[in-house]
């Protein structure tokens, strides 16, 4: 459903991206490992353009893009179809929990305060965040203003949800909470490309790993291929660093 071809990208004169090709299929639950600064967060902002590659292309079902010549309604069709959960919490701290939900349904689709809040208060049972309805951000966890960031990005019923490392900036003990929820969404069917430093999480949760180094994809395969017996010899020593500290 979704297919990127030798992205490249460079910040000033610092090539990031040097021709990753990418694809998801529907249903897919991919993870992206990978070291810090090899462009992993970068390449999720590529698919729904809020960073601009300098080339490739990008199909998305009947959608297709040539990043040398973007053009915005194509860019507009691709994000109503994606919605990301970014590692700093995406909630306006002047809205309350459901107001948060319900922004995007009322802003970007145009839907009732009625429909909106029915679908707003629907996504915040599942991700058990019901009873904090009307708190404002201030008066939430780190891991509850998470999960509204996550029902907020499911509101909109995205045909790809997009994680950046969503846990990586809470508390240990409210990480838990988190991928829970997380799991849940994966295992409802959304297709879901998730960033992420949790070996072990990413590992039960996804059907396919992603190895990014150097600004490519530089292996790619089951979750058994790659952690239990990875060909890769950087995935190799990355595997073992990265478990080092968990
Ligand atoms: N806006 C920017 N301007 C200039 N350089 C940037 C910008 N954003 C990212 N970079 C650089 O691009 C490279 C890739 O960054 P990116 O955030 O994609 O890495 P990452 O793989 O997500 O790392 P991490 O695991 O630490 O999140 C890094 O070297 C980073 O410093
Ligand atoms: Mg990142």
């Amino acid at each position: 459903m979704l297919e990127l071809k030798n992205l490249k990208l460079s910040y000033g004169t610092s090539q990031i991206l040097n021709g990753v090709n990418f694809s998801v299929k529907r249903g897919d639950v991919v993870s992206i490992i990978g070291p810090s600064g090899t462009g992993k967060t970068t390449l999720l902002k590529c698919i729904n353009y809020l960073v601009k590659p300098t080339s490739g292309t990008i199909d998305f079902d009947q959608i297709r893009m040539d990043y040398a010549r973007p053009d915005k309604a194509t860019i507009q069709a691709i994000r109503l179809r994606t919605a990301m959960v970014f590692q700093q919490f995406n909630v306006f701290k002047n809205m309350t929990v459901l107001q948060n939900v319900m922004d995007p349904l009322v802003v970007v689709q145009r839907k009732s305060q009625d429909e909106a809040r029915e679908i707003a208060l629907m996504e915040l049972d599942r991700v058990g965040l019901s009873a904090k309805k009307d708190q404002y951000p201030a008066q939430l966890s780190g891991g509850q203003l998470q999960r509204t960031g996550i029902a907020r990005a499911l509101a909109v019923r995205p045909d790809v949800m997009l994680f950046d490392e969503p846990t990586s900036s809470l508390d240990p003990e409210l990480v838990g909470e988190v991928l829970k929820v997380i799991k849940d969404v994966t295992s409802s069917g959304i297709t879901s490309i998730l960033v992420t430093h949790e070996m072990q999480f990413a590992k039960n949760i996804s059907n396919r790993i992603v190895f990014m180094d150097a600004g490519v994809v530089a292996a790619e395969g089951s979750p058994s291929e790659m952690f239990d017996a990875p060909a890769n010899p950087r995935l190799a020593q990355f595997l073992s660093t990265e478990l080092e500290t968990q």
